[in-house]
């Protein structure tokens, strides 16, 4: 039987997607989940063709320089790839795939429970109950803010975004949005198109963040930027948490300047700036976006299409990412 490509696999991805990569390759699986060490990961790589990452491992120059010669792709688990030095492997002959369109959905879902959560105040009336705290129902109780007839800005305009719109549509929000480039008329179903972030804020009663970060994102929600939100606007991050100034947000959360945030990423995860444990107008989620069933499968099984397109059929794989 001829030789089968070798994959190595940096974290245990769900049940079906190791069975998967069992069929097709050699898989040097991570079944505790343990978190390697580049020692570790380079030890496991050795031989190997392929790696299937995930998002919370940091594929660095370093890293990458460090690789067995017969590595000749990474796959990653996530439809964002900040965490690889892309140009780093291009130099080194190294393919670099994600796994976009599948959490999409997922994404989109997280976001508008997020928005929900965070106008309805749904984690300080769900604290309530559980501290045997709720005395009972009162007219003025954790009044929140309706979403109907309301203004939700959105930055970035891609798939999730475009979710996200949809969705929103649906609770009878008005949608705003700055994205690079306008979409096409019949795209935007409505939405109105704002050339830069600046000209959007002021019309974000809410605000929902769905761009990658990059250099140009980077702490893009600084002070500078919440100060042209509307008083008592609401602010929710699904993107990643490097595009929001931490310091400013906290600020704008206790002034009351904004109303409430919604999060399910932040700056430096897993950590979390703890300040935001004692924030109550703060909902937050530990980085759940596409933590379904159905999405954490199809991103697995996407992610192994690219490693045997690349390692078993020899064909440029369908999801490459350049730098
Ligand atoms: C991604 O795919 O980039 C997500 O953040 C992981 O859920």
């Amino acid at each position: 039987m001829a030789k089968r490509p070798v994959v190595v696999a940096t974290r245990h991805f769900p049940e079906a997607v190791e069975a998967r990569l069992q069929a097709l390759f050699d898989a040097r699986l991570n079944p505790e989940d343990n978190a390697l060490s580049n020692e570790e990961l380079i030890a496991r790589a050795q031989g190997a063709d392929g790696l299937m990452v995930a998002a919370t491992g940091k594929v660095d120059a370093d890293l990458i320089a460090r690789l067995p010669q017969s590595i000749r792709i990474i796959a990653t688990f996530s439809v964002g790839y900040e965490h690889i030095d892309v140009a780093a492997a291009e130099r080194r002959g190294i393919l670099v795939t994600n796994t976009p369109d599948v959490l999409t959905d997922a994404t989109a879902e997280i976001a508008l429970l997020l928005l929900l959560g965070a106008a309805r105040r749904a984690h300080e009336g769900a604290a309530m109950l559980r501290q045997a705290q709720w005395t009972g129902w009162t007219p003025t109780q954790l009044m929140g803010i309706g979403l109907t007839g309301k203004r939700l800005g959105i930055v970035g305009m891609g798939r999730i975004g475009q979710a996200m719109a949809q969705r929103a549509r649906a609770n009878g929000m008005e949608i705003h949005y700055y994205n690079r480039t306008r979409l096409p008329v019949e795209q935007e179903q409505g939405a109105t198109y704002y050339s830069t972030v600046e000209a959007l804020l002021p019309q974000a009663q809410f605000l929902s963040l769905h761009c990658p970060l990059t250099p140009q994102t980077t702490k893009l929600m600084d002070a500078r930027r919440i100060a042209m939100l509307p008083n008592g606007a609401v602010l929710v991050n699904t993107a990643r948490g490097g595009i929001v100034d931490d310091d400013a947000l906290i600020a704008a959360l206790k002034s009351g300047k904004l109303a409430a945030a919604g999060l399910d990423v932040f700056d430096g995860e897993p950590k979390v700036d703890p300040r935001y444990f004692a924030i109550e107008n703060a909902f937050i989620l530990p980085h759940m976006g596409s933590a379904t069933i159905e999405t954490r499968n199809a991103m697995g099984f996407r992610a192994i299409e690219n490693l045997k397109t690349v390692l078993i059929d020899g064909k440029q794989p369908p999801h490459r990412v350049m730098a």
